[in-house]
């Protein structure tokens, strides 16, 4: 007799959305205290009483510690390295202050950082000039101060040229190179390798008496994981090098090979942490000094080796503290928290999955939140879903490795900006100060016939006594 299973009547399958548990979706059960609530020897529930939050904190020892560490890494193999401080990531005067001391020079790619350089006292001849747009005056100034200045284009080099006939000598100038070594190109700035256009730029140069090529500049990208993009590049670079020197008998005296190196942060793409899954310092290194050392012979000297490192020197010296001004729930069960920075503060929330911490003992487990920022805008968003202990009103937040371009790139928007604090140690001191209402509207100005009664009792009294003040 055979066994024959029952007949199970069909069911086609559905598709059904998973309901989120409101307010308390477990996802971890031995959750205890965060680790972060203390920076150098100073307390962060103390900073946030003494300075208010939001506020942002960065630690010198940090700062120096990086600088050393990738200095050491690349002056171990090559000896003739420079580090120049990328002037764009953060140039708060103290950050580039402390990067100042530790040796290192200044990189500018606009006349606005040329001349924070310049108030610092920084050397002209200490001092690398980037960018694509530099006006006369601007490159004028440069060369007289003796800085490198490295030329972006056809109608930047032509430009150099009168303006050496008009200074009555030869200019010196790098060129900067865009090479065919990542997809999407990286080739919106200086002259391509490939095509044969690095090699004009030289050419012309060369050709008008008035400029000598003398060193070769590339930025391949930023937040680049990759070494073997600058293994690929130096060792591109180093080959252009020793066939300009062979075909205008000059030398290549510096090749700088630019900044971009990953910090610890992880992207919103990236499963691994940015922490496990990133090269170190000595990889780095390893990439940019192998092909170059294996280029030297075929090169007239050994040339001056810059890193013009940024983000990955100040990532993680700092962090944002901020306070949760409110939890609830969204339309979805999910919570959230609104706290009172945003991504005006934090630009870098949409590249980054920015560590979160919170300071507080939490006997429970960890709860999945959004974590929103106090702008009047739905795109405000910090971190999507991070594990975090319930959250409740007061709670203080440390946002970590915020270091880069958060100051820069962050916007007056809604809030004035906050101060910014260097801890040295167990002391805290204000590098920044917060914006004031008034600061942030000391230059509008109403033209006369926008002007009331109403506007000239407040607007033009309140201007008038400032200035008798
Ligand atoms: C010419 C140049 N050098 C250095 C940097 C610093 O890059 P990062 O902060 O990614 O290291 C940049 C940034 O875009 C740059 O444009």
């Amino acid at each position: 007799m055979s066994r024959r299973s029952p007949t199970l009547p069909y069911d086609p399958p559905a598709l059904e959305s998973l309901v989120v548990r409101p307010l308390m979706r477990q996802v971890s059960r031995n959750h205890s205290a965060s680790p972060l609530d203390r920076l150098e020897g100073v307390s962060l529930h103390d900073v946030a009483s003494r300075f208010g939050t939001p506020v942002y904190v960065v630690s010198e020892r940090r700062l120096r510690e990086a600088h050393r560490s990738l200095r050491d890494a690349v002056a171990r193999r090559y000896p003739e390295v420079v580090l120049a401080w990328s002037y764009k990531t953060h140039y708060l005067s103290a950050i580039c202050s402390v990067f100042r001391s530790e040796g290192s020079w200044a990189e500018v790619v606009s006349g606005f950082e040329y001349g924070i350089a310049e108030d610092l006292g920084v050397p002209g001849k200490e001092t690398i000039f980037n960018g694509p747009h530099k006006t006369d005056a601007e490159l004028e100034r440069a060369f007289t101060r003796g800085s490198i200045v490295n030329l972006d284009s056809f109608g930047e080099l032509d430009r150099v040229i009168r303006l050496s006939r008009r200074m009555g000598r030869k200019l010196d100038a790098g060129i900067r190179l865009n090479m065919n070594l990542n997809y999407p190109p990286w080739d919106k700035f200086g002259f391509n390798v490939e095509s044969g256009q690095a090699a004009d730029a030289c050419r012309r140069a060369f050709d008008s008496g008035r400029v000598r090529v003398n060193g070769l500049h590339a930025h391949l990208g930023t937040y680049v994981n990759d070494p073997g993009l600058y293994a690929r590049g130096m060792d591109r670079m180093a080959q252009f090098a020793a066939e300009v020197e062979s075909r205008h008998a000059a030398t290549i005296e510096y090749l700088d090979i630019g900044g971009g190196l990953a910090s610890t942060n992880t992207l919103h793409s990236q499963f691994l942490k940015g922490e496990a899954a990133n090269p170190t310092f000595d990889q780095y290194a390893e990439a940019i000094c192998t092909p170059l050392t294996r280029r030297l012979p075929f090169l007239k000297s050994r040339p001056r080796l810059f890193l013009e490192a940024g983000r990955c020197l100040v990532d993680e010296a700092a962090s944002l503290l901020t306070r949760v001004v409110s939890v609830k729930q969204l339309s979805n069960g999910m919570k959230a928290a609104i706290v009172d920075g945003g991504v005006h503060l934090l630009p870098t929330s949409y590249w980054y999955k920015h560590d979160i911490q919170v300071l507080k003992e939490s006997r429970f487990g960890l709860e999945e939140v959004h974590l929103l920022g106090c702008l009047c805008m739905q795109i405000d968003v910090i971190r999507t879903a991070v594990p975090l202990p319930p959250l409740t009103e007061g709670d203080l937040l440390v946002v970590r490795n915020v270091g880069a371009y958060n100051y820069s790139q962050s916007m007056t928007f809604i809030y004035p900006r906050p101060a910014w604090l260097l801890v040295s140690g167990n002391r805290v001191e204000v590098i920044r100060e917060g914006e004031t209402p008034e600061y942030v509207r000391a230059l509008d100005r109403i033209p006369p016939h926008l002007l009331t009664r109403e506007t000239r009792k407040s607007f033009v009294a309140r201007r008038k006594e400032r200035r008798g003040a």
